[in-house]
């Protein structure tokens, strides 16, 4: 008897657990630096950017290879400017903004 309450108190526990997890565990969260630099720009598409979520226009973008879609950011591109307002940000940094904003939100 004392052993079954213990299995119900257990699996009770894993789905809780598991139920916590699934926040932290969603792909739409914008990476830290999204809001003040990049999303400025491409959470609407200013200027002919390609807007964040909108995989048909950053389809294109993508088929150059991340490290020439880093270099764009890093050197400006047209009427991006250089850092695209992330000056901080590193490689990593640029790689992860632009695969959150080319992915369906
Ligand atoms: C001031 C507005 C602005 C900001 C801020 C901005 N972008 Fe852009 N971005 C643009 C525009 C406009 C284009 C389209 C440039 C073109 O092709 O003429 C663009 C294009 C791009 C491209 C495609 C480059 C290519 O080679 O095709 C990438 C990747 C990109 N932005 C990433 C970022 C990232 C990452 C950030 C944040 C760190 C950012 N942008 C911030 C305006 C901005």
């Amino acid at each position: 008897m004392k052993s079954l309450t213990f299995i119900r108190n257990k699996s009770l526990l894993v789905a809780v657990t598991a139920a916590l997890a699934v926040p932290v565990a969603l792909a739409g969260d914008p990476p830290p630096q999204y809001a003040a630099s990049c999303g400025a720009c491409h959470a609407v598409g200013v200027a002919g950017a390609p807007a964040t979520g909108d995989v048909d226009a950053w389809a294109p973008r993508l088929e150059k290879g991340m490290d020439a879609l880093v270099a764009s950011v890093r050197n400006g591109l047209n009427a991006m400017p250089p850092g695209g307002l992330c000056n901080s940000c590193s490689d990593e940094d640029y790689a992860a903004l632009i695969t959150y904003m080319a992915t369906a939100q």
